[in-house]
């Protein structure tokens, strides 16, 4: 039995905007029943162009029908610009989150909605297009799809990559792929903190650079276990931290979370930083 927020299952058992916009401004399919988890999207436009009313119909299980029902009620009033902001992680937090293995249902509803935007704006196909080089065959994610759920979740691992996209979730055989788009990704960030640290920090930068370090590389990860952390103090080369949430109260988890953190703050900001736990905490 999956841990569901009690905001997924009341769009769960009472979903919003059930079926589809007849004369819709734009639709988007995607998903197929072959894979277990397929979407169709449509919305209509008022006269001030802001989305008037949205719907859907989905074939999925209880989170795909609860990320497009919150898909529906998101968007709904907003301008195709601001729509086509929308991300999977707007869908899971207005949830109040999603299991980690069924984000993949909250990437489904934002491709849905690319789709039909994009469907709106250039009159394409309703349904999603595979463009680029198809990494995981088994279920026709593609190489441009994988980037973009490593980049918009700071994912590290081909199991998370398959939690948000499907992808590696079949016969395997598209891990090492998956694994060296991983590799590229995080050296790719490693370059561009490397070049944008400035050579001599003064103070109010490294902190600075310590805050965006863990909002950017440690918080999402920490939100995702149910745990959270917030930054005391910085003190020469100490850093003083409090762990939130699961995270709290848990010395096995603190010890290694407490690494896992500073080896962060190591790579990314300076390699003699030490970190600490605020005492009481
Ligand atoms: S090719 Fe990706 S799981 Fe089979």
């Amino acid at each position: 039995m999956w841990n569901y927020t009690e905001k997924v299952l009341d769009h769960f058992r009472n979903p919003r905007n059930v079926g589809v916009i007849p004369d819709p401004d734009g639709v988007g399919e995607v998903g197929s029943m072959a894979c277990g988890d397929a979407l169709k999207f449509t919305f209509k436009l008022g006269k001030d162009g802001r989305i008037a009313d949205a719907k859907f119909q989905t074939f999925g299980c209880a989170s795909a029908i609860a990320s497009s029902s919150a898909l529906t009620e998101i968007v709904k009033g907003m301008t195709l610009e601001e729509a086509a902001k929308v991300t999977n992680q707007h869908i899971a937090d207005y949830l109040g989150g999603l299991p980690e293995q069924k984000m993949h249902c909250s990437v489904m509803g934002r491709e849905a909605l690319e789709v039909a935007i994009e469907n709106y704006r250039t009159g394409k196909s309703v349904k999603k297009i595979l463009e680029g080089k198809v990494i995981c065959t088994c279920f026709g994610v593609t190489e441009e799809e994988i980037e973009r759920a490593i980049r918009e979740n700071n994912l590290t691992t081909v199991e998370q990559v398959t939690n948000y996209t499907k992808a590696g979730g079949g016969c395997g055989q598209c891990h090492p792929d998956i694994e060296r788009i991983i590799k590229k990704i995080q050296e790719e960030r490693k370059k561009a903190v490397a070049a944008s640290a400035p050579r001599k920090m003064t103070g109010v930068q490294r902190i600075k650079l310590i805050e965006e370090t863990i909002e950017r590389e440690i918080r999402p990860m920490l939100q995702r276990d149910g745990g959270d952390l917030e930054l005391i103090d910085v003190s020469g080369n100490k850093v003083t931290i409090s762990f939130r949430g699961m995270c709290a109260g848990c010395q096995v988890a603190e010890v290694t979370m407490k690494d896992v953190v500073e080896a962060k703050l190591r790579e990314f900001v300076s390699p003699d930083l030490v970190v600490e736990e605020e005492e009481n905490a």
